[in-house]
C-alpha cells in the first residue's frame, strides 16, 4: 500500500521584488510529505529552504511578494494556496504548526509561558482557563521540562535557549497539528541540547503520528532524524532520496559535497573539513545551464549551457544532473579540500 500523502507541494514558485528587479527564490519546487513521516529539507544558506516553508503557511513578508504560484495540497483536499487570509490564519497553528530558529521572536516577553500555551489551547478548544493551564503543564511535561508546574509561571527570558525551544514545541503541539514545520530549530543550540530537541521531535512524531518537515543546513542532523530528504540548491530541488540512498548512493555532486563536509566527530580532529569550493550565486545571477555548474568539477559544455530537469532514477530517488550516473560511480572524493 502506498503511504498516505499529508502534504503535496506542486510546482511552487515564489517571486519577490528586490531593489534591482525581481527574483524567484523558489523555482518550480515539488515534493511531498507522507503521513507520520519526517522529511528533511537540506542545503546551504540562501538555497530557498525558509522561503519554501514560509510559502506553505504564507508567512513571508507580503510587502515584497510579487507572485506565488503552484499548488500546496493538504490532506488530499485543500489547496493552501487558494485559502483566503482568514482561512490561512485558521490553518496556521491548527492543523499545521511551525517552529523557528529563534523562539524568543515568537514568544511574548511580557506573558508567562504557561499563559501563552494556555492561550494557544483556548484558541482551538472550548476549555476554561484553569483547564487550559492544567493542559499547559502537561504539554511542558511532555516536552521534558523539569518541574513544569513551577515553570508555567516563568517568563521567556528566564529560560535557556533549549528550554525556550521546548516551550515552542509545547505550544505548537497544543492544537494537535497533523504537520509540524521546523525551520532550523536547533541551529542556535549547543550539540547536547540540539540532540535532546531532535529526540523530542522524533518522540512526538512517533507518538502522535505527526508529519514533520525539518529544515536544516546540517546533514548530520538529517542523518539522525529524517526518513526522506530533499536537497535544495539556489531555489530548486537537486536531489530527493530516502535516508539510506541519500548517504549510500548520493547521485548529485552537490549532495556528495555536502556529505563530505560533515565533520567526523569520532575521527581525527586534525582532519580537514571538506567544503564545497565557492559560494551559492545570487538569485540575480542564476547560471544559464545547470545552477551548480560553476562550482562543479565535472561540469562540461552541456552543463554550462543547458539546465537539467529533475528526473526519477528509481527507488523514489530523483536527481537534477546530466551526468549523475557516471559521477555516482566515482569512488574518489568529489571535492578537494579548499
Ligand atoms: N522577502 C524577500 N524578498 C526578497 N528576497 C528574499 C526574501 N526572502 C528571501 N529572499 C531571498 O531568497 C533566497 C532564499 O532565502 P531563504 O529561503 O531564506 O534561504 P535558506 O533558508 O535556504 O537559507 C535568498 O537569496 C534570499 O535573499
Ligand atoms: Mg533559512
Amino acid at each position: 500500500m502506498n503511504p498516505e500523502k499529508l502534504l503535496e507541494v506542486k510546482r511552487l514558485r515564489t517571486h519577490f521584488k528586490t531593489e534591482t528587479g525581481r527574483v524567484t527564490a523558489v523555482d518550480d519546487v515539488s515534493f511531498h510529505v507522507n503521513k507520520g513521516e519526517i522529511l528533511g529539507i537540506v542545503g546551504e544558506s540562501g538555497c530557498g529552504k525558509s522561503v519554501t516553508s514560509q510559502s506553505i503557511l504564507r508567512l513571508f513578508d507580503e510587502k515584497y511578494l510579487v507572485k506565488y504560484e503552484g499548488e500546496i495540497i493538504f490532506k488530499n483536499e485543500i489547496d493552501l494556496l487558494k485559502l483566503s487570509k482568514a482561512q490561512m490564519r485558521q490553518a496556521r497553528g491548527n492543523e499545521i504548526s511551525m517552529i523557528f530558529q529563534d523562539p524568543l521572536s515568537s514568544l511574548n516577553p511580557v506573558l508567562t509561558i504557561g499563559f501563552q500555551i494556555a492561550e494557544a489551547i483556548m484558541l482551538h478548544e472550548n476549555t476554561s482557563k484553569e483547564e487550559a493551564m492544567a493542559q499547559a503543564v502537561e504539554m511542558l511535561r511532555l516536552t521534558g521540562i523539569p518541574s513544569p508546574e513551577k515553570r508555567v509561571h516563568d517568563y521567556p527570558h528566564q529560560l535557556s535557549g533549549g528550554m525556550r525551544q521546548r516551550v515552542m514545541i509545547a505550544m505548537s503541539l497544543a492544537c494537535k497539528p497533523r504537520l509540524l514545520i521546523a525551520d532550523e530549530p536547533t541551529t542556535a543550540l549547543d550539540v547536547t541540547i540540539q540532540s535532546q530537541i531532535l529526540d523530542l521531535i522524533e518522540d512526538i512524531n512517533k507518538r502522535f503520528d505527526m508529519g514533520v518537515i525539518f529544515i536544516t543546513h546540517d546533514l548530520g542532523v538529517v542523518a539522525e532524524l529524517c526518513d526522506r530528504v530533499v536537497v535544495m540548491y539556489l531555489g530548486q530541488i537537486v536531489e530527493e532520496a530516502d535516508i539510506y540512498n541519500l548517504f549510500e548512493n548520493p547521485k548529485h555532486p552537490y549532495t556528495k559535497g555536502l556529505i563530505q563536509s560533515i565533520p567526523h566527530m569520532d575521527g581525527d580532529r586534525e582532519e580537514e573539513l571538506h567544503v564545497i569550493a565557492g559560494t551559492v550565486p545570487s538569485l540575480e545571477n542564476v547560471p544559464v545551464g545547470c545552477r551548480f555548474a560553476p562550482r562543479c568539477q565535472f561540469a562540461d559544455e552541456q552543463c554550462n549551457s543547458q539546465a537539467p530537469e529533475l528526473r526519477g532514477i528509481g527507488d523514489g530517488q530523483k536527481v537534477r544532473c546530466w551526468h549523475a550516473e557516471q559521477i555516482a560511480e566515482r569512488k574518489e572524493e568529489v571535492y578537494a579540500t579548499s
